[in-house]
């Protein structure tokens, strides 16, 4: 299987970085951009991939489309295509747009950074032209880098805010908390260290348990304990409208 790379910024090297830990072949992976032709050299010399410059589609029996959305639609059409299984990561791109232009069948896949460490999640929204086989294909490719879940045209903007753009949001609460523990003593690597064993040990958790988070946080929370004390002060900042609102808000597609 010889896929190709369109696009080579950080969700690509991600993927890319995941399918090689995964046992896929660097030799079978060819990355290429538009313009920075040093980060194609980069990317060749840390990860062992093939770069192109002058790519001819009908060499691939994969192509990811992992560049800009507006990029996409007019790449797609500049190029002649022979059956290729076509996976766009691109947000708010369907995969009838794709389809209909190639003539291939085409997936909207949405994975999220994770995919580096084989712990992602991916969205995938079949096309109706797909086929058994390169659905088929497409699910393994995705579960070697993690988790997917199937997704259609309602559900996908919301799986985009829960999955694609919310290790952002996990990150912002973890800048938040490292200066209460840089503040105590513990140096930047340490801090973060400690959060986000933590955040990796609840999320275990999460996977393993069916009861609602409520009793979850019970769990933890005695009344009027440390705990407890501390998720008053979050409700009283309002953080699940907070919550709420960027899942929301990231899920809007941009009029
Ligand atoms: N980052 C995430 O967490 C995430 C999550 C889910 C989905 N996505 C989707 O993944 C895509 C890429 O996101 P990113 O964060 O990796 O962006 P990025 O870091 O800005 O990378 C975009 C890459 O695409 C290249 N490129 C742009 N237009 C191109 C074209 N016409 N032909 C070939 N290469 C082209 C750029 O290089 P040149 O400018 O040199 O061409 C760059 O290497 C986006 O569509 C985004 O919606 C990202």
């Amino acid at each position: 299987m010889k896929i190709l790379m369109v696009g080579a910024g950080s969700m690509s090297e991600s993927l890319v970085k995941g399918w090689i830990d995964s046992g896929i072949s660097p030799q079978s992976i060819t990355m290429t951009n538009r313009a920075d032709r040093s980060r194609l050299v980069t990317l060749a010399d840390q990860y062992g991939v093939q770069t192109t410059t002058d790519e001819q589609i009908e060499q691939y029996d994969v192509v990811v489309l992992a560049m800009q959305p507006e990029g996409v639609l007019g790449y797609v059409s500049q190029k002649t295509w022979t059956n290729q299984l076509v996976i766009s990561v691109a947000a708010h791109i369907t995969p009838l747009e794709i389809e209909t232009v190639t003539n291939c069948g085409a997936v909207s896949a949405m994975p999220n950074t994770p995919v580096a460490f084989r712990t992602g999640m991916t969205g995938l929204w079949f096309g109706e032209q797909l086929s058994e086989s390169h659905r088929q294909q497409t699910i393994e490719l995705f579960e070697r880098v993690g988790e997917t879940v199937e997704t259609n045209h309602t559900t996908m903007p919301y799986l985009m805010a829960a999955a694609g753009c919310s290790p952002a949001f996990f990150y912002e609460i973890v800048g938040a908390m490292t200066p209460v523990l840089t503040g105590a003593g513990f140096d930047e690597q340490a801090a973060r260290r400690i959060i986000a064993q933590a955040m990796k040990g609840s999320a275990e958790l999460l996977l393993h348990e069916d009861r609602p988070t409520a009793a979850l946080i019970e769990d933890v929370a005695a009344p009027g304990g440390p705990t407890d004390r501390g998720v008053h002060v979050l409700r009283e900042h309002h953080i699940s409208q907070a919550m709420y609102a960027a899942l929301m808000e990231s899920a809007r597609e941009e009029s």
